[in-house]
């Protein structure tokens, strides 16, 4: 049986006709990015970049300034000031402005959507997931903050003493994020640092500035001072060697590729006379599937098409390889084929539109060589057809699903809409496990079974950060699925998590001999 995915896609869609009328002003619009900072830049001092879609590289829809190297630094001294005053507002103050911040991203849905189409490729549905998302990590986090900042914790102590446990903020952070998530990443890596007391020096993915100016406008708009959040818009080299090398960065919080965090991670190790540094990296992964005979198949390729597919596979939780067990592959992979077929891809502002554009250039030509190399192998298994002309006018691949031996085929994460299945037999299972616990990512993971001993079995042996059964492996909800990983998937603390907020605050005990 044939699964046409894009029928169920359109009851989705038929909730955002409302507001695709409402963004349709704000597709056509020129935005302008600049760094946000809390000292007067010079008229002149750096060079504005144009900005074009990724679907339509005819169309430009802004430009961007960039941050040099030594407003980057200036801007450091005007976070380290600030943080003492900014460390002893009241949390109730602190909090009020995440939720005002929250209501302002909701008043703004239709633009924020806009901007996610036109400068993140994103579709209608990923852009309003992308803003409640964001709106979930401020509301999330403000609670979390009243609760932990509020007031000190008493501890028990001897007669004649009395014991407190305090948080206060760490100092100055940098927030470095991904294009794949520029709104709900962002806010949330921003807003936990500086609602835990810190300043914060944001510095967004290049690809999406557009969309961080536009976010930090409103921020500061409800309230929250320019010099506790500033905008860095700027590139790895310049803003973020910078941020990293400086000895006055208390901490960084960083989400993008294993290799970035390993760099900034040494950069941060190798800075002279600087305090301990803290890193909250959440990086890449390898994610896989298993998939047993019990398995309903129609339920099964569901789940597989939205978890490597949708967002066009650019998510960290994305699922790059599938493991189905043999007695049933030949039925799972037929049917993935004829899903596959009734995807449409290309331009993300249409409805019937199930896999947009991916980033840009770098990412297209990376993809593609990788799939080439498959092709050529004779391994390809099933692809979306895509229509040339739409391919010519921006950065598109077509999904494809690619029949491997297993994970340790795979080099490295292939960050688009590409599936890599495998097969294992019965009695194979443990080898299966231990074969991806030792390739060392651990970030989600996916079991479908009817036999609750082998899904127990299978998600107590993983170690990954969120293991889903019988579901897709994308779209973790805040304070539902707390996100991140193990390993070379991140350091933790998880992300819409109860212990997030703590790796932002320092401790004190405070103890008083009455
Ligand atoms: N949190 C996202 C998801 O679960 C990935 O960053 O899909």
């Amino acid at each position: 049986r044939r699964r046409n995915s894009r029928g169920i896609n359109l009851n989705i869609h038929s909730q955002f006709q409302p507001l695709m009328d409402e963004m349709a002003p704000f597709l056509d619009r020129q935005y302008r990015a600049a760094p946000l900072v809390g000292f007067q830049l010079d008229a002149d001092d750096a060079a504005s970049c144009p900005v074009t879609c990724p679907w339509d590289h005819e169309r430009t829809i802004g430009e961007v300034r960039w941050t040099t190297a030594e407003q980057t630094r200036q801007a450091i001294a005007v976070a380290c000031e600030a943080f003492p005053r900014w460390d002893a507002t009241p949390v109730e103050e602190r909090a009020a402005i995440l939720e005002r911040f929250a209501d302002a991203l909701e008043a703004h849905m239709a633009e924020l959507m806009a901007l996610c189409c036109m400068e993140g490729g994103k579709l209608l549905s990923d852009g309003v997931a992308e803003v409640r998302e964001a709106v979930d990590f401020c509301r999330y986090y403000a609670a979390h903050a009243r609760e932990l900042f509020g007031s000190a914790t008493r501890l028990p102590g001897p007669t004649g003493e009395s014991n407190e446990l305090m948080l206060a903020g760490k100092g100055v952070f940098a927030t470095i994020s991904p294009w794949n998530f520029p709104i709900a990443i962002f806010c949330g890596q921003t807003v936990a640092a500086a609602v835990a007391g810190n300043t914060v020096l944001a510095k967004p993915a290049e690809q999406t500035s557009l969309i961080a100016h536009r976010v930090v406008e409103l921020l500061h708009e409800a309230g929250m001072p320019r010099e506790v959040v500033q905008l860095l818009p700027g590139d790895g080299p310049t803003v973020g060697a910078v941020l990293s090398g400086d000895p006055r960065i208390t901490g960084v919080a960083f989400t993008g590729s294993t290799d970035t965090a390993r760099l900034i991670n040494r950069s941060l190790a190798e800075r002279d006379n600087a305090p301990l540094p803290t890193l909250i990296a959440e990086t890449g992964g390898l994610n896989a599937m298993i998939v047993d005979s019990t398995a309903l198949p129609e339920q099964v390729v569901a789940d597989v098409v939205a978890s490597s597919y949708q967002s066009a596979g650019q998510r960290c939780s994305a699922l790059r390889v599938l493991y189905v067990q043999e007695d049933i592959a030949e039925r799972i992979i037929d049917t993935l084929r004829g899903a596959m077929a009734e995807l449409a891809v290309g331009d993300p502002t249409r409805l019937a539109t199930d896999v947009g554009p991916v980033i840009d250039e770098d990412a297209r030509a990376g993809l593609q060589a990788h799939i080439d190399r498959l092709r050529s192998e004779g391994r390809l298994l099933a692809e979306t057809p895509i229509d040339p002309a739409t391919a010519a006018r921006g950065t598109f691949i077509a999904p494809a699903a690619f029949r491997i031996d297993g994970i340790d085929a795979l080099e490295s994460e292939q960050f688009g809409p590409i599936l890599h299945v495998a097969t294992f037999k019965s009695g194979e299972i443990d080898d299966v496990i231990d074969t991806i616990n030792a390739r060392g990512y651990g970030l989600t993971f996916g079991i479908h079974s009817r036999n609750e001993t082998f899904s127990r079995h299978v998600a107590d042996r993983i170690r990954v950060g969120n293991v889903y059964v019988n579901r897709n492996i994308i779209g973790a909800v805040v304070g539902v699925q707390p996100f991140g990983g193990q390993g070379y998937s991140g350091t933790g603390p998880k992300a819409g998590g109860p212990h997030y907020l703590l790796r932002f605050a320092t401790e004190k005990a405070r103890t008083i001999n009455t």
